[in-house]
């Protein structure tokens, strides 16, 4: 059996880290939350996976390369969004400037109808799109990250940067508490869904250190790192996934996989003062919302607002409304549907989106455009990772399954888990999605085609030169907490960590509510928003920001967000 040197190191590093952190007792690793590099730097959700994106990094290994380590790592030791069965966004900005995004979303199978949701009624069918075979997409990941490497990697071996994921999934990995905590809460849905060979299944509650082997995973990554492409889409891993759709009601084909192909797309930028904002367009709705919310925000004197005061919450809160509206009208995939994006992105048509933005209260959403009641958004899972190299090339690449553990299918005999990414289709006009997002005929479900994304993957240049790099998971609440953590540092004066772990607010038009974190806000500017007309709705957390940002003297500072204690941040 091959163990790569990597792992070797990461043991010893883990030895290391042992002996010199307070670490939970038999994990292994400690997760850094902030870190200073002078050359290289690496943010992801998991310590394992940060530190192999470090150590391929220091081997003179390139953003792409770190980037793909890392995704593939966390598929293992980050199980309930890092995959290979689900898609990502990606983009990429050169040292010398250019930049390029690479889109390997999800599609819908050949066999999807546009109703395929809906009963005899013509109603949602309560957790066909989000549970279960019905609910997966055909995955992007393998494709895309393959692509990525083929186009843009930097010269280290294929086999070199998946074999840690390998080994991880051969040999196991110690799971966290809050991997505990998830695997525990998902027992159910698991043995709903699987055959008897399930990994996570477990007759007695995880505890935080116990090992978790995935020896079936193991296996299709070494097919994957043998025969690339078709050790995926084709052979014994896409028989084992049409098997696993045959057994369950799904309807993705051996077609469907073989014809999946990757997007390279040129990015959504925007300037925002001396900033220029590069990120993700259509199929992600991320891109185009937040240069729109970073133009809107130009015209008016936020930094004298304040931050978080009732001037500026209830200001943002309002872009934030208009432009939600904006995504559950405009915003689909632009191979199937004209999305409307210089005109999304105009200032004066911008302008006239605030034109009656009211300083003292609040525009009730009904009256921007008419809506449906949603429902309640849970299960925020996705996740992101930031990287900047040596020469000075980034990567933010944000991958998911949708929910956690996707649609709770873990392909029998392969070992891993399916997106259940058809929900972020609009399953039916009006009715909101698992995150309260509503959508019209731009999302609608078409054979091929893509379901619209809130990731928003994102890179900042400030005069010319490489700024920030960030992304996070959290469903709707992502494009919200990519705006205001830019905010806090370009207008509220905040170094990165207090601008990452700041609380949070966000709107997304329907339903017509600002959720806003606990503990954020003062009591005394609530008081003042709701005589203006905002409600609110406490949560716990939103959206997870995993964030790069280079220092005037150079100097790379990553960090991981408080809101997930798993997310790590190392460099040199
Ligand atoms: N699955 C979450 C998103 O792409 O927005």
């Amino acid at each position: 059996m091959k163990i790569s040197p990597i792992f070797i190191s990461l043991i010893a590093t883990s030895l290391l880290i042992f002996s010199c952190r307070q670490e939970p007792a038999g994990l292994g690793y400690t997760a850094s939350k902030s870190a200073t590099g002078s050359t290289a730097m690496v943010v992801s959700p998991h310590p394992l996976a940060s530190e192999v994106g470090r150590q391929i990094l220091q081997k003179g290994g390139n953003a792409i390369d770190a980037a793909v380590a890392v995704q593939f790592a966390i598929a293992v030791v980050y199980p309930r969004a890092g995959n290979i069965g689900g898609g990502g966004l990606l983009v990429l900005r050169q040292a010398e400037g250019e930049t390029v995004t690479l889109d390997y979303r999800e599609k819908a199978p050949a066999a999807a109808t546009r109703d395929m949701y809906l009963d005899s009624l013509d109603n949602i069918v309560p957790g066909l799109s989000t549970d279960g075979h019905l609910a997966v997409g055909v995955p992007g990941t393998v494709a895309g990250l393959i692509a990525a490497y083929d186009r843009y990697g930097g010269g280290l071996p294929f086999a070199e940067l998946i074999q840690p994921a390998i080994d991880f999934a051969e040999k196991g990995f110690r799971v966290s508490i809050t991997e505990a905590e998830r695997l525990n809460t998902y027992q159910d849905a698991f043995r709903q869904y699987n055959t008897d060979d399930n990994p996570f299944v477990k007759d007695t509650p995880w505890q935080e250190g116990d090992l978790l082997r995935q020896p079936n995973l193991a296996k299709t990554l070494i097919r994957i790192r043998d025969e690339g492409r078709m050790g995926f889409y084709g052979g014994q891993t896409a028989d084992y996934i049409v098997a696993e759709m045959k057994r369950g009601g799904g309807i993705i084909t051996l077609d469907d996989l073989s014809d999946y192909q990757p997007t390279w797309r040129l990015p959504v930028t925007g300037t925002y003062k001396n900033y220029r904002i590069i990120t993700m367009p259509p199929p992600s709705s991320g891109g185009i919302a937040l240069v729109q919310l970073m133009k809107i925000m130009e015209s008016y004197p936020l930094a004298s607002m304040g931050f978080q005061t009732a001037a500026s919450t209830h200001l943002m809160t309002e872009a934030e409304r208009r432009v939600y509206a904006d995504r559950a009208e405009h915003l689909g995939d632009m191979d199937f549907f004209p999305v409307p994006v210089d005109s999304l992105l105009k200032k004066q048509y911008l302008n006239s989106r605030m034109a009656d933005f009211n300083p003292e209260a609040a525009t009730p959403s009904a009256k921007i455009l008419a809506g449906a009641i949603a429902n309640t958004p849970e299960h925020f899972e996705t996740t992101h990772t930031s990287v900047v190299d040596a020469q000075g090339n980034a990567v933010s690449v944000t991958t998911t399954l949708n929910g956690n553990f996707g649609s709770k299918v873990l392909v029998h005999g392969a070992g891993f888990f399916l997106n259940n990414e058809m929900d972020d289709f609009s399953a039916k006009p009006g009715v909101p999605n698992q995150f309260g997002l509503v959508g019209a005929e731009a999302n609608a479900i078409a054979p091929g085609k893509r379901m619209l994304s809130s990731m928003t993957p994102t890179i900042v240049e400030k005069d010319g030169r490489l700024f920030l790099v960030l992304g996070a998971p959290g469903g709707s609440t992502i494009i919200t907490a990519v705006f205001q953590v830019i905010l806090n540092v370009t207008e509220f004066g905040m170094d990165l960590e207090s601008a990452v772990n700041a609380g949070r607010f966000h709107h997304q038009w329907l339903p017509d509510q600002v959720m806003v974190e606990k503990g954020t806000l003062s009591p005394e500017v609530r008081q003042a928003l709701e005589k203006m007309g905002h409600t609110f709705r406490e949560v716990e957390r939103m959206a997870v920001i995993k964030a790069i940002q280079r220092l005037p003297d150079g100097t790379l500072q990553g960090v991981g967000d408080r809101r997930n204690p798993d997310d790590d941040a190392r460099g040199y």
